[in-house]
């Protein structure tokens, strides 16, 4: 089992690990679905770093706190220290004391590492500059709801479009690890680096899946069961303009019914959203009937209650039935000379 106390990149958990994760998340899924909330989060409260706006990511750990009996609070952008005025390793250390788990959405990855690093509590990363775990998990959630009839998730192939974004790593670093087939189809300069490389030829050889970064959009796109992309706007210091963008991505990279035709006939169409329509996707593909992106957002939700109930639980210490006898005691009696 992964010592890892946090959950700040896939890569530090194992393919049974992380599909102990995803089978949890689909098991309370199931739960909720039939209407049973299972208390397993009682009393415990997450604390929520925000540097970035969110929706998906914002919405979805709230409510899985809520349904499982837990508290969440939104920590927003700018509203706490985190490296500015208090260090980040006296904030990891003042949360630790406050809450039961944290989840930090950063503008440098530097950032939650730092804040794992000095917490003495879980800390889940909720996106970095460098990935985007829980996305991955929500997704890899979704491909095993749509697998392919007849298809095991390492017989399937991924193809990532566009520019390579923290969630094209993410996708690149769980379907490898899967032992899936996974291709960046993007344009040169704007494909996966040398750490990514190195990463998918390491899970490869473990898994027994396949990488491949191409330009080529029929080498590409052939036998694709899952179309995935995002937006073409770059990375935080290198955010591209809307003319730059056009220039790089279109309309080589635009996801279109052309484009899809080329991929498997079941193949559907996932998008991490927020889109950016009628840049990296048309609305043709993204409110066809093979689109899953509904679906995806909806399984942020799933997965982030199977990362909050593993990581609580396996940070959860013994409690002591005497210990507790005892400290009730002692309030009782306290309260009692408050009376009248
Ligand atoms: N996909 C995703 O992380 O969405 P938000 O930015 O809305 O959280």
């Amino acid at each position: 089992m992964s010592k890892a106390k946090d959950f700040i990149t896939t890569q530090d958990f194992t393919k049974e690990e992380l599909m102990e994760i995803i089978n949890l998340s689909l098991a309370l899924k199931k739960c909720i679905k039939a209407g049973y909330y299972p208390q397993l989060l009682k009393n415990k409260t997450l604390g929520m770093i925000f540097q970035q706006s969110s929706t998906r990511t914002r919405v979805s750990f709230e409510t899985a706190m809520e349904q499982l009996g837990g508290h969440a609070q939104y920590l927003a952008p700018g509203q706490i220290q985190l490296g500015g005025h208090e260090t980040i390793e006296d904030t990891s250390m003042v949360l630790s004391r406050l809450v039961d788990i944290l989840m930090a959405r950063v503008d440098r990855h530097k950032s939650v590492v730092d804040l794992a690093n000095n917490a003495s509590i879980p800390v889940i990363n909720a996106m970095s500059d460098y990935n985007h775990p829980t996305q991955e998990m929500g997704d890899l959630c979704t491909m095993i709801e749509h697998l392919p009839e007849g298809k095991k998730l390492e017989d399937c192939k991924v193809v990532f479009v566009g520019d390579a974004t923290q969630v094209c790593a993410s996708l690149m670093m769980i379907t490898t690890k899967m032992g899936m087939n996974f291709v960046h189809f993007g344009p040169k300069g704007y494909q996966l680096r040398e750490e990514h490389i190195k990463i998918a030829e390491e899970n490869c050889k473990v898994s027994g899946g396949s990488f491949l970064i191409t330009d080529d959009e029929d080498v590409a796109l052939k036998d694709a069961d899952f179309v995935y992309t995002d937006v073409w706007y770059g990375l935080y210091d290198n955010e591209l303009s809307e003319e730059e963008r056009m220039a790089i991505f279109y309309p080589k990279y635009q996801v279109t019914q052309a484009m899809m035709d080329k991929a498997a006939p079941h193949a559907k169409f996932m998008h991490c959203l927020p889109a950016s329509r009628g840049e990296e996707v048309v609305n043709e593909v993204i409110d066809s009937e093979y689109s899953i992106v509904f679906d995806e957002a909806e399984n942020r939700l799933t997965s982030m209650r199977g990362l909050l109930v593993y990581f609580l639980t396996r940070a959860a210490k013994p409690e002591s039935e005497e210990a507790k006898a005892e400290s009730k005691a002692e309030l009782e009696k306290l309260m009692s000379t408050l009376k009248y």
